[in-house]
């Protein structure tokens, strides 16, 4: 059976593109696994990192994108899908950057949010794991991933609010559950970016204390490695001096995998 994967926090620089993308290169590479990303993202930041590039000379990149893109799913009628390979053996199912179609079903109707899962269904038959990149909030497009996802996880970034906007995520999570995907299974809360503040080490008791039992115990810091390999859209483990960003991707990716048996 595929697993389809989801990252999903509604908000932005939590970390759902960093680890989709590192999820991808995981399976792929180390387990290889046959994946698909899909980008739900509008920023399309995912496509632009798992794509092939073309460099230029002054370092600088374009990515290569073509095919199907996220936005053409919400159609009613989608003839020919077009699914891009990318390196790494992984396959995707591109978003331009800032994409305005993309953007613009964010307050589609509810039937137009069911069209992804609908086309993408026999497709995902063909992979072993299936990772979504969610958008920033809480609109049509994070339902149009989660009606098709088998398993969300939250990546969140600790602050004085966090707990707050944990709630409303979850809430959103179990709602879906409940009317458009029974399932849905919730893999738990992956603390990301963490520094060790105050400030940090209390919202994380508040949020263990709260919901322990959501709590990844494998926990990403904030590593400065784990930027640049996803600016250069390579697997961290490929980095020189990246090895205890590696270590701790590579254990929360364990952990996520044995969550979802
Ligand atoms: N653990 C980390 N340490 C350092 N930088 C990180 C870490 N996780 C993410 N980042 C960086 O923070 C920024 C936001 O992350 P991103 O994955 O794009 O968040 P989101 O997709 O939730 O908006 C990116 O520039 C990313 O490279
Ligand atoms: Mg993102």
């Amino acid at each position: 059976m595929t697993k389809v994967i989801s990252f999903a926090n509604q908000k932005g620089g939590v970390g759902k593109s960093s680890l989709s993308i590192q999820a991808a290169f995981y399976l792929a590479r180390k387990k290889k696994k046959k994946v698909l990303v899909v980008d739900m993202d509008a920023q399309g930041n995912t496509s632009s990192r798992v794509a092939p590039r073309v460099i230029d000379e002054d370092g600088s990149f374009e990515p290569t994108l073509y095919g199907t893109k996220s936005a053409d799913l919400f159609k009613d009628e989608l003839d020919n899908l077009e699914i891009m390979k990318c390196p790494h053996g992984i396959d995707l199912i591109h978003t331009p950057q800032n994409d305005p179609e993309l953007f613009e079903m964010e307050a589609a109707d509810l039937d137009k949010a069911l069209n992804p899962k609908r086309h993408l269904t026999p497709v995902f038959e063909n992979y072993d794991y299936v990772i979504i990149d969610c958008p920033p909030s809480l609109g049509r497009n994070l339902v149009a991933a989660l009606v098709m996802t088998t398993h969300v996880a939250c990546p969140v970034k600790l602050s004085g609010f966090a707990i707050d906007g944990v709630e409303g995520l979850l809430s959103t999570i179990i709602g879906i559950r409940e009317t458009q995907n029974n399932e849905l299974n919730i893999l738990g809360i992956i603390i990301n970016d963490m520094d060790r503040s105050v400030n940090h080490e209390r919202s994380l008791k508040v949020l263990q204390d709260a919901i322990p039992e959501m709590m990844f115990k494998n926990k990403i810091m904030h590593r400065p490695p784990l930027d640049t390999a996803i600016t250069d859209g390579k697997p961290i483990w490929e980095l020189p001096y990246g090895h205890v960003a590696a270590r701790e991707v590579e254990t929360v990716m364990r952990e996520l995998l044995e969550r979802a048996k």
